[in-house]
């Protein structure tokens, strides 16, 4: 079996996979979410003193004959670095008392995989990426071959979400919270612009929009207090106009390349609003689509497990000695 570790933000998640039947034996999670929500965003170094304490919890957790892991898989990048420590240390400190070797996983690469979970993968696929981290639509044309096609210049999709919630003090994560209200407000109330409209680049960028949205709370208040219709209204406004920015970019790829196969994944897929748009425009332009299972979306060790077993299969291993941590996005091999 091979055992997975994830530790890139705020999540500590452990699990195992069994690389010939796919079958996923374990998998846990422990989640960060309440102790950072009262700083509205993730607290690097509260971060890292709680996967310190979660892991090895973790470990405890998984009731099975230790001899039976022949490697152990670590997120390795990208993410926070301090958080990541805490995973390849774990993951190191298994290497040697356990003599199996290592495998970096690509957190990125990990969250293609929850599309795949149980099931062989296949390639080529084009793949929208949504997270706290990163706004990506990717070429995945094999496990090791990732074209990146679209990023953001500034926040990510899901950043955007966690920043507007700030703004209304609603907790953190703000996704689930931000839609949640939208789900009972007026989304034409407020006329936000969609970000880089009539811009030909392929880009995203989000900072526009949250100043908008910012703009428009502050009017609120100084009208008055801010009611929780204003906040239904601003949420479902905001979130309208932030997922139709993300149709409006991909519909341009949409025209421009010929594929077969469309995956989303990362923590905001989670969002319906975002993947009933996205069910429409695959629709309209005759593509299958595919979204992680909702318990995968966010981060989870079961995807970079998963991811593990192309390179277990390939024995691409690390060891210890030489396993690094790397913060910063890089796709390439
Ligand atoms: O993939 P993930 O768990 O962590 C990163 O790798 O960043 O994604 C977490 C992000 C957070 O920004 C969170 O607010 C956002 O995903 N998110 C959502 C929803 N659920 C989570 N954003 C919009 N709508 C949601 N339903
Ligand atoms: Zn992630």
């Amino acid at each position: 079996m091979i055992l997975g570790i994830e530790s890139s933000c705020d999540d500590s998640s452990i699990a195992l996979i069994e690389p010939n039947s796919l079958k996923l034996k374990f998998h846990k999670k422990i989640s960060q979410e309440l102790s950072h929500s009262e700083f509205g965003g993730v607290v690097p170094e509260l971060a890292a003193r709680l996967h310190t304490s979660a892991l090895p919890k973790l470990l405890e957790y998984i009731k099975t004959d230790f001899s039976q892991i022949s490697a152990v898989a670590v997120a390795n990048e990208p993410g926070l670095s301090v958080s990541l420590l805490g995973g390849v240390s774990m993951a190191k400190a298994l290497s040697i008392s356990l003599d199996i070797p290592i495998i970096g996983v690509n957190h990125l690469v990990g969250h293609i995989y929850s599309l795949f979970l149980q099931n062989e993968a296949i390639f080529p696929i084009l793949i929208l990426l949504v997270s706290g981290g990163h706004t990506l639509i990717l070429d995945v044309k094999a496990h090791d071959e990732i074209e990146i096609l679209a990023s953001t210049s500034d926040d990510s999709f899901g950043e955007s979400f966690d920043k507007v919630a700030k703004m209304m003090n609603l907790g953190y994560p703000g996704g689930q919270i931000i839609e949640k209200m939208a789900s009972l407000g007026d989304s034409s109330r407020f006329k936000f612009t969609i970000p880089l409209k009539h811009d030909l680049r392929i880009e995203y960028s989000f900072s526009g929009l949250k100043n908008q949205v910012r703009l428009a709370i502050q009017r609120l208040v100084e009208d008055g207090n801010l009611q929780d219709k204003d906040i239904y209204d601003v949420s479902a406004s905001f979130q309208k106009i932030a997922c139709e920015h993300i149709i409006d970019k991909l519909e341009k790829i949409f025209l421009m390349r010929k594929f077969d196969r469309f995956g989303v994944v990362g923590g905001a897929s989670a969002n319906f609003y975002l993947r009933s748009l996205l069910e429409t425009l695959c629709k309209k332009f005759k593509r299958e689509i595919l979204f992680s299972p909702m318990e995968f979306c966010s981060d989870n060790a079961a995807m970079i497990a998963r991811a593990a077993v192309e390179k277990y299969r390939q024995n691409d291993f690390t060891s210890y000695k030489d396993l690094q941590i790397r913060p910063n996005l890089n796709l390439k091999k």
